[in-house]
């Protein structure tokens, strides 16, 4: 038996649409796999009584399919589903790192990474691999349908969740079907100063690269009070704020000493808007870690 925790995830960050990911230093999934005649899931933890256990419902049976693999799996969900952290993704990292392990299939990390998109595509109709790279492999990753280019960074970020429900589908819907040349124009530029400053581990470099006028303000209007927690977070000294993966998770850049002055003042505007949150006081950190 082997076990396996997988990082949360920030896909996204801004102008990166299902291209960049981070992998963060918590919160986490621990998944727990071993070889078996057919597959079978337990579910516990943040979120887990909204999780099928049916193997043909739940992420890691369709990646244990994938890497034609049964086995018994329990998952201990630290990332709750539907959160913009790459739930699911963690879920499917895990699985694909611990079933690579106790099969002992020899797969690279980045090998692995298709596998687990297999289970990616069960929740969201779409393979996208911007979470599940990260989990896998940790650091900063770009992901395109030529592969996965990672950089070790460990950029302080805050993360910020209300307890507010969207799923990735309909945060899918919202995004324009078409953008003009100057919006392509300035996201591009975002874009390479944002990988720029992960090579730099500049946290000011990463924050100007998280903003973007795309995609990110169809799916604030789904997040109530985004526009006022990102102002906060900004006056509390973060470099950039934008929102995490599909959403509801607003995601901060900053300097170390900023991230709980940060915290606090994304929680204190969310509370003022009535609504519940908590914050996670996090880095860019590992991929998935065997135990
Ligand atoms: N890139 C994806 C999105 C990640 O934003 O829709 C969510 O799983």
């Amino acid at each position: 038996m082997v076990t396996v925790r997988a990082p949360a995830t920030s896909a996204n960050l801004g102008s990166g649409f299902d291209v960049f990911g981070a992998a963060l230093s918590k919160p986490a999934d621990v998944v727990r796999v071993e070889p078996a005649e057919a597959t079978t899931i337990e579910m516990a933890g943040a979120g887990s009584e909204f999780i099928p256990e049916d193997p043909e419902k739940n992420v890691a049976g369709a990646v244990a399919k994938a890497l034609e693999s049964p086995a018994t799996i329990r998952i201990d969900k630290g990332v709750r589903p539907s959160s913009g952290l790459g739930s699911s993704a963690a879920s499917a990292a895990a699985v694909a790192v611990g079933i690579n392990a106790a099969y002992d299939l020899g797969y690279s990390r980045e090998e692995l990474v298709p596998y687990a998109a297999e289970g990616e595509a069960l929740v969201s109709g779409e393979a996208h691999a911007d979470n599940v790279a990260p989990s896998i492999m940790g650091g900063f990753t770009i992901a395109t349908p030529e592969g996965v280019t990672q950089v070790d960074a460990s950029i302080p970020l805050v993360v910020c969740l209300p307890e507010i429900v969207i799923s990735t589908r309909d945060a899918r819907r919202v995004v324009p079907r078409s953008a003009q040349v100057s919006q392509i124009v300035e996201c591009v530029g975002r874009a390479a100063t944002l990988v720029a400053g992960m090579f730099r581990d500049d946290p000011d470099l990463v924050g100007q690269g998280m903003e973007d006028g795309i995609v990110t303000p169809a799916r604030a209007d789904l997040i109530d009070g985004y526009a006022d927690v990102r102002e906060a977070a900004l006056e509390a000294g973060a470099t950039g704020v934008t929102v995490s993966g599909a959403g509801p998770a607003i995601i901060a850049a900053c300097e170390e000493r900023r991230r709980k002055p940060i915290a606090s003042a994304m929680l204190d505007r969310f509370a003022g808007e009535g609504i519940e949150a908590r914050a996670y006081q996090t880095r860019v950190g590992r991929g998935a870690e065997l135990f």
